[in-house]
């Protein structure tokens, strides 16, 4: 596993993410499970959050108390998946900026298609969380990366619910200086590149389309 990867090893993450694969979770647990695992997850991603010391005054005395750093947090899902996850990272951080990237794989080619950036501007001070539960082939995370560079971002995450080997490798070796989190790594993709086990179409389960 290579040094930028972690795979969130927590009993509630693993239960949860077992029942999100079960066919039988409807769009309304899903969804809300997605969420639940995203707050887990984020977490672990933001231990390493800087803190400042600010005064406090208890009802006993004055100290100074740890504080989260200045407000300088971006969470980026690419769509449509990965915003099943602000949600449960906004819980963590209510005032962190959200920005967007638009993709779809190519059912044929399996090649991710931008149509949509939006990220908060200026972007290069900001710690940026990309979100997407599915990592795949790693096409989408690669390029949702590279756009974010592109503009500037320098510090990101990227956190994903499963990936697959192949994929993960191919955003850790691409990109050696984002930190990456995934709940669980699957066993391989299928001929159409879906993760198995896998939990099918994220954003189909998630939205309710089919
Ligand atoms: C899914 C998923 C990722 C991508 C992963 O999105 O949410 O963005 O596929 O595959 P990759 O690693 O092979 O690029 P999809 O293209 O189905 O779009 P959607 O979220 O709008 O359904
Ligand atoms: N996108 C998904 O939603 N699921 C997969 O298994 C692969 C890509």
């Amino acid at each position: 596993m290579n040094s930028n990867v972690t795979v969130i090893d927590h009993p509630l993450i693993k239960h949860k993410i077992s029942m999100l694969r079960d066919e039988n979770t409807g769009t309304n647990e899903f969804r809300k499970l997605v969420e639940e695992i995203a707050m887990l997850m984020g977490y672990e991603a933001m231990r390493d959050l800087p803190l400042e010391e600010v005064e406090i005054k208890t009802p006993i005395e004055t100290c100074m108390a740890p504080m989260i750093a200045g407000r300088k947090l971006a969470i980026v899902p690419i769509l449509r998946a990965g915003l099943g996850m602000v949600s449960g990272l906004l819980q963590l951080t209510p005032t962190a900026k959200v920005g967007h990237i638009g993709m779809y794989r190519d059912e044929e080619t399996h090649q991710p298609q931008e149509y949509f950036c939006k990220l908060p501007n200026p972007i290069e001070e900001r710690l940026i969380i990309v979100t997407d539960p599915m990592l795949a082939t790693g096409g989408s995370a690669v390029d949702a990366v590279n756009q974010i560079k592109k503009h500037g971002g320098k510090n990101i995450k990227f956190m994903a619910i499963i990936a697959a080997p192949e994929g993960l490798q191919r955003l850790a070796e691409t990109h050696p200086d984002i930190q990456i989190y995934v709940g669980t790594v699957d066993r391989c993709l299928n001929k159409d590149a879906y993760i198995c086990p896998g939990l099918g179409d994220a954003g189909d389960r998630i939205f309710g389309t089919k």
